[in-house]
């Protein structure tokens, strides 16, 4: 357990000294606990953009930017991606500890009994223009869930409404991304097989055709998906992990929470990136493939272009997760016979980048979605769906953040800001304004 009272730090402030706890983490991490900063001084802290704000104490994930080093309730994710699946590391991060057999087996079948949707939500997909964008879908879809389950509204119910809500999320998530793919074809959805684990019904209801009985997984791609579900699955407090952690502090109910995490992730800066990665390849590619050209355009500073899975607010080091998607990303292209030319196009990028001094002295190294869009691709996924995977693999982290608050019922988040606008000013009534 952290030892909240090792030190204090002192505060001078207009000559006046001002004592705060420090607190240590598991890890030693310190921070200085300014809660009462305030109350006691008059003062707030300003940290536009969060950038060294510690905002929750949390036991979930544990992660060293320096080091390049990532745990989920100890476990390191290298242990995790290599010996786990998906849905164990789920449970891991919702309840704590990896289950045994039985835990497992108990957890893997309540979601299975949860994996259908409501057939009404298939109205709602008819009201979508074609091509919609599948992250607006999703957020549209997992909102609407809380329609279905009005009990569910209230999030301090009892631990049981909780657990199943948890149940019907993590298990209607792959169902409802199905359906966007399917939808997009314009193909009927396939209904989920409840006989088949987690990921290979995922894959199932994407990839089999209605009229295709015998339609089973490629082993190759259930374990690719499973990896980089798993790599996915949390990162601390990061924009959309804060985003529903600051929703869902007002008590909103967990389908709305998730609905605003997944509008986080959708953009560019943050999951969005995978899309962003595939599509600047691909216009690499198009442009006749010349890699210094683009590493050029990203470092100059009248350029708004950036080179995308690139770059880490936390990681300053390799982000230990785009290690192992690399590794993984040529195992499954070779697995699978493809020879996709934006590897190469990839690899030449990653090269240049990492040789310049532009490049090293911002730390600046690749992270997750550098490498992951071009396993999806291999897969079968149309470059719009990545994000929408992002999500699938994020979602167990979301909720495990969010239990974690509402367990220990923090309050409901509110930053404070520096006010710099206008002094009290006399209205002047609209007809004799300037
Ligand atoms: N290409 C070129 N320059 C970059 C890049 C990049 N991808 N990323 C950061 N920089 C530069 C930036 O211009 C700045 O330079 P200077 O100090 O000269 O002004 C410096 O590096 C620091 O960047 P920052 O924007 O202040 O850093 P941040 O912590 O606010 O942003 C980031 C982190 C991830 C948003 C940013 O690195 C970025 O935009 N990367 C590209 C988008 C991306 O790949 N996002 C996925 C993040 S990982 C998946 C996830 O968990 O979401």
């Amino acid at each position: 357990m952290p030892d909240t009272n090792a030190q204090n730090c002192t505060i001078t402030l207009e000559g006046k000294n001002y004592e705060f706890p420090v607190i240590t983490g598991t890890e030693g991490e310190k921070a200085i606990d300014i809660s009462k900063l305030r109350d006691t001084t008059g003062y707030v802290t300003l940290d536009i953009g969060y950038k060294n704000t510690g905002a929750t104490k949390s036991a979930i994930t544990f992660l060293d930017g320096e080091e390049g080093i990532l745990r989920h309730r100890g476990y390191s994710i290298e242990d995790l991606a290599e010996k786990a699946n998906f849905l164990e590391v789920s449970y891991l991060l919702l309840k704590g500890e990896l289950p045994n057999k039985e835990q497992f087996e108990d957890f893997d079948n309540s979601v299975r009994h949860h994996t259908l949707v409501n057939e009404d939500l298939q109205n709602i997909f008819r009201t979508f223009p074609t091509g919609s964008h599948p992250m607006g879908q999703l957020i549209a879809m997992i909102s609407s869930l809380s329609a279905y389950y009005p009990k569910a509204l209230d999030p301090h119910r009892s631990p049981e409404a909780k657990n199943r809500t948890t149940l019907r999320l993590m298990a209607k998530m792959p169902t409802i991304c199905a359906m966007i793919y399917k939808k997009r074809l314009g193909h009927p959805v396939v209904y989920p097989n409840n006989n088949l684990d987690y990921v290979s019904n995922f894959l199932s209801m994407t990839f089999k055709h209605v009229s295709d009985a015998d339609y089973q997984p490629d082993p190759v791609i259930v374990d690719a998906m499973n990896k980089l579900l798993i790599l996915h699955a949390d990162h601390e407090q990061n924009c959309s992990a804060s985003t529903v952690r600051l929703v869902g502090s007002s008590q909103s109910n967990l389908y709305a929470t998730t609905a605003a995490g997944i509008a986080a992730l959708w953009g560019p800066l943050h999951g969005g990136a995978n899309q962003e990665v595939l599509e600047m390849l691909e216009q690499i590619k198009g442009d006749g493939g010349n890699v210094q050209k683009w590493v050029d355009k990203a470092k100059d500073k009248n350029d708004p272009f950036r080179l995308m899975g690139f770059g880490h607010r936390v990681y300053k080091n390799f982000d230990p997760r785009a290690k192992i998607i690399k590794k993984t990303c040529d195992d499954v292209l070779n697995k699978l016979g493809i020879n996709d030319p934006v590897l190469e196009i990839a690899k030449k990028l990653e090269e240049a980048a990492l040789t310049d001094p532009y490049f090293a002295e911002r730390k600046l190294y690749p992270n997750v979605d550098f490498y992951s869009g071009i396993i999806y691709r291999a897969m079968g996924f149309p470059t719009e769906m990545f994000t929408a995977l992002f999500a699938v693999g994020r979602l167990p982290g979301w909720i495990a953040q969010w239990q974690e608050m509402v367990q220990e019922n923090q309050p409901i988040g509110r930053p404070r800001q520096i006010y710099t606008g206008h002094m009290p000013r006399t209205f002047i009534p609209r007809g004799e304004r300037q």
